[in-house]
């Protein structure tokens, strides 16, 4: 299994800190933010590692993550992307990365407690498909949101003003090889970009996604409250643990 960080964008939302460095070198308490998802990776017992950027900092990533040799890791890859075009458009870089085999994708602000590991092996035992992770929280028009038939998810909402239930899907994704065919029939949304949403609504109309609920406190750290609340929940707990 191999592993994907998507850490491209201009981080717009969070002007004027992205002005002169990317949202995913900004720290998160004593790391910068990117150091967690990659963490999340290896932790999963994933070493060969695919870092999607972008912008004008894309330089600072090599400087800051050589290759891994912080991590125990002896390389690591780097693509880079032009603009901005959603998650899935980012996605799409990592196509010769994978080279046909399955990818666990990670969003490089999604930050963990614990770790994937229980997910990643059953992805390992899956025939096919597609496997999501989800998250109860208080705020779920924020994100992807999962609507519910019994245990079968039937379809994920982007943003929706009326949340069909209280979960987040949350950035951490687990494809095959059919992914990119899947990126390549996409049209962008409302707001411009190609959706993981959609990818995942496409592997839910082929009945081929599974999912599980995640272990320990998540965040994605992609807003200011969302950044202070990462940085407070990393002092306070700790993030990336094994057990
Ligand atoms: C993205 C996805 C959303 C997901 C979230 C997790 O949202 O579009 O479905 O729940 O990441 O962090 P964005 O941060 O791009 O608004």
């Amino acid at each position: 299994m191999k592993g994907v960080v998507l850490a491209g964008g201009l981080g717009t939302r969070m002007y004027p800190l992205t002005k002169v460095t990317n949202k995913h070198l900004l720290p998160i308490y004593n790391k910068p933010m990117i150091f967690y998802p990659i963490r999340t990776l290896v932790n999963a017992g994933i070493d060969e590692i695919l870092i999607v950027t972008g912008g004008n900092n894309a330089g600072d990533f090599l400087r800051l993550l050589g290759n891994g040799k912080e991590f125990g890791l002896r390389h690591l890859n780097y693509t880079y992307q032009e603009g901005e075009g959603g998650i899935a458009a980012a996605l799409s870089l990592a196509e010769y990365f994978a080279d046909g085999d399955r990818i666990v994708v990670i969003l490089g602000d999604n930050i963990i407690e614990k770790n994937i590991c229980r997910a990643v092996e059953a992805f390992r035992d899956q025939k096919e498909g597609a496997r999501i992770m989800l998250k109860e929280v208080p705020d779920p028009h924020r994100f992807g949101v999962p609507a519910f038939e019994g245990d079968r998810i039937v379809r994920i909402d982007e943003k929706p003003s009326h949340p069909a239930s209280n979960y987040a899907v949350i950035g951490i994704y687990m494809y095959d090889g059919k992914v990119f065919d899947f990126i390549k029939t996409l049209k962008p949304s409302e707001r411009g970009e190609l959706e993981i949403t959609d990818v995942n609504n496409y592997y839910i109309r082929e009945g081929k996604i599974e999912w599980d609920v995640l272990d320990g406190w998540w965040t994605d750290a992609g807003t200011f409250d969302s950044l202070l609340y990462a940085c407070n929940m990393v002092k306070q707990t700790g993030a990336n643990k094994l057990v």
